[in-house]
């Protein structure tokens, strides 16, 4: 298993991914595009056995001089639930604060009724700040979550 930053060669499985998971709200090509150059952080996580497998993808933004934005994560249907969600998601908490120091915040949007995310968030101490209604574009609620990185200071997480 290995964690890398996105490069261009790896849009069309992302985009791929995207598709298969959010559907008409995914993400396009041309948008992941220009994350590759705009975004904190766009990492993959991958197994290399014979060929390389795409597992997951995450990105996160900088939407404020001390604060980003997760405005997008996925693990392929078949390995999620197996814990490679938390692994990404400890990496990239990890490698912000080693390499983005001002960042002291980090929020989400989630759906409402998407247990499994709202879970992991919470391992990680992310909290609810508010429930926003018809927030997706098919009217969907979802809940603004917040992690204040200085308050916690190490993830002890058995993975
Ligand atoms: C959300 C997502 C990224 C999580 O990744 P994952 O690899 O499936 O998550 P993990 O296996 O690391 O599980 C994380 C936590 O979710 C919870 N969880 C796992 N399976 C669950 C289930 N069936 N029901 C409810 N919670 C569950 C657990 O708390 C688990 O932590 P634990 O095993 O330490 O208790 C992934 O499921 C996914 O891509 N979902 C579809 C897209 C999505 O919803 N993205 C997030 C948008 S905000």
């Amino acid at each position: 298993m290995r964690i890398r930053t996105v490069k261009k060669k790896d849009l069309y499985k992302i985009t791929k991914l995207e598709k298969k998971i959010f559907q008409d709200q995914a993400f396009s090509k041309s948008l992941m595009k220009e994350l590759l150059d705009q975004s904190l952080l766009f990492h993959k996580i991958e197994m290399k056995i014979l060929f390389t497998k795409l597992i997951g993808f995450i990105i996160l933004i900088k939407d404020m001089n001390d604060r980003a934005n997760l405005i997008n994560f996925a693990i392929k249907p078949k390995y999620q639930g197996r814990g490679y969600g938390t692994l990404l998601l400890k990496n990239s908490l990890d490698w912000l604060r080693s390499n983005h120091s001002l960042i002291k915040k980090i929020i989400l949007n989630v759906k409402t009724d998407n247990n499994r995310a709202i879970r992991l968030y919470e391992k990680f101490e992310f909290h609810i700040v508010k429930k926003i209604e018809k927030y997706y574009q098919n009217k969907e609620a979802a809940y603004l979550m917040e992690l204040n990185l200085e308050s916690v200071k190490k993830y002890d997480l058995s993975l």
